[in-house]
C-alpha cells in the first residue's frame, strides 16, 4: 500500500551540499503516492537544477513570486492551504534564522509562513554552524511553533570535518513523515471531552471571581484531538481564543456548575474526558442581584460555598473502558499534592504543571508539564510549545486507549 497515497507535499530546498540528496527523497515522496510541488531559494538552484527537480515531481519548481516567462504570480498562500505537509530539506542555518523571525525575502520562507500544514524541518550545516547558539536558538523557535525538526545526524561533513550536522538520510525522512501521516487519524472514530478556560462565579451583575486561565492550553489539547480524527465536545469557560477544526463542538459556559452540567452531560457519551480547565472552588452563596455600590457604611462580606469538583464527579462515573485525565496547576509539595489529586478523582493520569517554572502554567504560549499516571509511572518533559504539550499528552492517552 503507497503510504502517503493522495499526500499534497511542498519539498523547501536550501542552498547547501545535501541539496543533491532531495531529488532522491522527491523520488521517495512520489514513490510512495504524494503530489510533490519543490519550492527551492534562489541559492538551492545553484546546488540542484530545476529541471531535474521537475523532471521528477512532474511539475514545474517554483523559486521565484512571478514565474519569468509568463509574468504570473505564484501564490504562497494558495500553495500554504494545498499542501498537506512541507519538508524542508536540506534547510540552511539562514533559511531556519529566516523562519524562526518571518523574515519572508524568499518564496520559501513566504510559503512557509502561510502553510497550515505540519512542517518537518531537516536542517544540514557544518557542525559549528549547527552548534553555534543562534542556530540552536532559532531551532527552538521553530520547535515552540509546533514544527517537526528531524535532527541531523554526525559524519562526515562537506568540509571534511567530523560531527553533527548532516542531514538526515532521504529514507528516514520519508519515514518521520510517514509515521506522522500514520498517527495522524489514530483518534478516529474516538469521542473525547475536553474542558478548558476560567470559569467565572458571579458576585453581582458586573463582577466575578475568576483565575487567569486563557484556555490555550485546553483548546490546543481539543485541536491535537480533532486533527487525530477524534470527534471533541470542548466545555470551554469564557476565552479570547477560538476553536478552528471542524470536529469540535464548542458549549460555551461561565460558572463552575454549568461546566459540571455540561460536562457531566457529555461524558457518558465519550471515550475519555482531558480536564484543562482551571475551575473555581468557590461560588457565591448569594451573588447580589444588583451592583453592589461603595457607598455603603459596612464593607460587603461575600459568603462562598463549595463547587462540585467536576473530575471527581467524572471519576465517580467512569465506566470500564473510559479514561479520565485531569492536570494540577501546583505551587507546592507538587508531586505529592498531584498524585493526591489523580488517586482521589479516580483518574488514569494527571498532568503536573507548575507555577514555579517560568514559561509555564496561565496564559503562555509554551508549558512545562509531567505525566503520572495510575500506575506510578512518571515522564518529565522539557518546556514547549502548548501545542507540543497537547501532542505528549494525547500520545499518553492513546497509548493507554484500548
Ligand atoms: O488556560 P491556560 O492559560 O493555557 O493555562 C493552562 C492551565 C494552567 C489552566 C492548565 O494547564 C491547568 O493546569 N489546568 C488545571 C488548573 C486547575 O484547576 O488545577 P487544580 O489542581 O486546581 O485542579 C485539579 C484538576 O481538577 C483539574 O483537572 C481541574 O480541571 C479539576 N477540577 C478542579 C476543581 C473543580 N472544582 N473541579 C474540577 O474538575
Amino acid at each position: 500500500m503507497k503510504t502517503l497515497e493522495g499526500k499534497h507535499i511542498i519539498l523547501g530546498i536550501c542552498g547547501g551540499i545535501a541539496a543533491y540528496k532531495s531529488a532522491y527523497l522527491l523520488r521517495l515522496f512520489i514513490k510512495a503516492g504524494a503530489e510533490v510541488q519543490v519550492v527551492i531559494t534562489p541559492s538551492g538552484k545553484e546546488f540542484i537544477t530545476p529541471v531535474t527537480l521537475s523532471a521528477l515531481s512532474g511539475k514545474p519548481v517554483i523559486s521565484e513570486f512571478f514565474t519569468a516567462n509568463t509574468g504570473s504570480w505564484n501564490s504562497h498562500v494558495d500553495l500554504g492551504l494545498w499542501a498537506d505537509a512541507m519538508v524542508i530539506a536540506p534547510a540552511t542555518a539562514s533559511t531556519i534564522g529566516k523562519m524562526a523571525n518571518g523574515i519572508a525575502d524568499n518564496m520559501l520562507v513566504t510559503t512557509y509562513l502561510s502553510a497550515k500544514a505540519p512542517v518537518f524541518v531537516a536542517p544540514a550545516m557544518d557542525l559549528d554552524m549547527f552548534a553555534h547558539p543562534s542556530t540552536q536558538r532559532n531551532l527552538q523557535m521553530l520547535r515552540e511553533y509546533g514544527n517537526h525538526i528531524i535532527e541531523p545526524a554526525s559524519g562526515e561533513l562537506a568540509s571534511h570535518l567530523v560531527g553533527k550536522g548532516r542531514m538526515e538520510e532521504p529514507e528516514n525522512i520519508l519515514k518521520v513523515v510517514e509515521d506522522f501521516f500514520a498517527k495522524s487519524q489514530d483518534l478516529a472514530g474516538r469521542r473525547v471531552m475536553v474542558t478548558a478556560g476560567p470559569t467565572y462565579e458571579k458576585i453581582d451583575p458586573v463582577r466575578f471571581i475568576g483565575n487567569y486561565s486563557s484556555g490555550k492550553m485546553g483548546y490546543a489539547i481539543a485541536e491535537e484531538c480533532a486533527r487525530r480524527g477524534a470527534e471533541v465536545t470542548l466545555v470551554s469557560g469564557p476565552v479570547a481564543v477560538k476553536a478552528k477544526h471542524p470536529a469540535i463542538k464548542v458549549i460555551d459556559v461561565e460558572s463552575a456548575q454549568e461546566m459540571c452540567d455540561a460536562a457531566v452531560g457529555a461524558f457518558p457519551s465519550c471515550d475519555a474526558a482531558i480536564m484543562c480547565a482551571a475551575v473555581a472552588d468557590y461560588a457565591v452563596e448569594n451573588p447580589a442581584t444588583r451592583k453592589i455600590k461603595r457607598e455603603h457604611d459596612e464593607l460587603p462580606v461575600i459568603r462562598l460555598k463549595k463547587n462540585p469538583d467536576i473530575a471527581a464527579t467524572l471519576g465517580a462515573m467512569k465506566r470500564e473502558g473510559q479514561l479520565l485525565v485531569g492536570f494540577a496547576l501546583e505551587t507546592d509539595n507538587e508531586m505529592n499534592n498531584a498524585v493526591e489529586k489523580l488517586q482521589r478523582k479516580r483518574l488514569d493520569f494527571i498532568v503536573l504543571n507548575s507555577l514555579n517554572v517560568p514559561g509555564a502554567g496561565f496564559k503562555t504560549d509554551t508549558n512545562k508539564v509531567t505525566i503520572i499516571d495510575n500506575h506510578g509511572q512518571s515522564r518529565e518533559y522539557g518546556l514547549k510549545d502548548k501545542t507540543l504539550v497537547a501532542r505528549d499528552i494525547i500520545d499518553v492517552l492513546r497509548e493507554m486507549m484500548l
